[in-house]
């Protein structure tokens, strides 16, 4: 333990098998590295969509057939494909009407139910929803808790705070740290908030607006592409009382209760808001404090500070980094 290592995988199989759970019903063992392989798969397929061959993809339609690098979006993704059409087959052999294991069998009672209204519910759609859940679903979440236990070995004042906190509600409590715990916890709350307001996961969202739209004395014509600048509102000046440090109490009254304002959008906001936000606040919640509860996070070099600049891309990733833990002796 006394070795530093770098988190990244260990934390995107964990958080995986919680998207998996949930899609599949079923999680996968760190060793299964055709899971492992997959999930390397859709990490590389996400950077070059986002990246400049994913650009002259979708741009300039009359290259698609030439041997450039966009053929391997293609390759990868027939792999993934294959994978979901697998886990589809195996759940419909094993499907038994109005009795829900997982997503795939709830999506097949839907399909059930609207087979003759016409509805654009189909297998095919339940795959590319599938890697859609994959996708949105893992590496937001992993990146979140990676900024986590960076922040924590970059601030160890709070880090302590937050231990201090949590000892404090488990002496009162008998069973297992749950979900629930954290209208007890404001001070873990605000740090959890204020480190997805500080490391903004995804910076900017697309959008596009199917009307007209007059705003601020623009007019914003109908099929216009709209980039929402995610970051901008979480850094805003007017509506944060340190909009360019990490401090939680961002999110704190001067009670010190834990306290949400309008600006926090990381999930986006209106229609369009993330669908997965809640799930991804449950993840973090009991990630951040059952590792908490369990290991001290520590910088291991003492002679360079932590890098908390970002790798901008669709996600907004930390550099890769190493801690190292130390077992709270509890
Ligand atoms: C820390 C974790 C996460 C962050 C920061 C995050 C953030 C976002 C943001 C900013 C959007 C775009 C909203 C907009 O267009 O205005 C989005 C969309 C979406 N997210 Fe998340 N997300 C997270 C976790 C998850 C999880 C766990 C899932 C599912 C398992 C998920 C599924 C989705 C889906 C399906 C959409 C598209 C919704 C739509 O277009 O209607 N996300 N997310």
């Amino acid at each position: 333990m006394d070795t530093p290592f770098n988190p990244s995988e260990l934390i995107k199989r964990a958080v995986s098998n919680v998207t998996c759970s949930v899609l599949f019903g079923h999680r996968n063992e760190y060793e299964d590295n055709s899971f492992g392989n997959i999930l390397h798969l859709t990490d590389v397929n996400f950077k070059l969509t986002c990246g400049f061959w994913g650009e002259v993809y979708n741009t300039l339609p009359f290259l698609r057939c030439l041997p450039l690098p966009f053929q391997k979006i293609i390759k990868n993704k027939k792999v993934i494909l294959a994978f979901l059409n697998k886990e589809i087959k195996e759940h419909r052999e094993s499907w038994t009407p109005l009795e829900p294991r997982d997503y795939i069998d709830y999506y097949f009672d839907e399909l059930e139910k609207r087979k003759n209204d016409g509805s654009s519910f189909n297998e095919e759609s339940l795959r590319d929803s599938l890697l859609d859940l994959l996708v949105a679903g893992t590496d937001t979440t992993a990146t979140a808790l990676q900024w986590a236990l960076l922040i924590m070995v970059t601030y160890p004042d709070v880090q302590a705070k937050c231990y201090s906190e949590l000892c404090l509600m488990l002496d009162s409590k008998a069973d297992e740290l749950c979900y629930e715990d954290r209208s007890k916890l404001p001070y873990i709350q605000a740090v959890q908030h204020e480190v997805l307001r500080f490391k903004v996961v995804i910076p900017l969202a697309i959008h596009s607006v199917n009307q007209e739209v007059k705003f601020l004395g623009y007019t914003i014509p109908k099929d216009t592409r709209v980039m929402v600048n995610i970051e901008s509102a979480l850094h805003d000046e007017s509506q944060w009382k340190h909009p360019h440090e990490f401090n939680p109490s961002n999110f704190l009254n001067d009670k010190g209760e834990f306290l949400k304002p309008e600006a926090f959008i990381t999930f986006g906001a209106g229609l369009r808001v993330c669908l997965g936000e809640n799930l991804a606040q449950m993840e973090l919640f009991l990630f951040f404090v059952s590792l908490l509860k369990n290991f001290e996070f520590i910088w291991p070099e003492s002679s360079t500070a932590p890098d908390l600049t970002s790798m901008f891309g669709a996600t907004s990733t930390p550099r890769p980094f190493e801690v190292k833990l130390r077992k709270r002796l509890t």
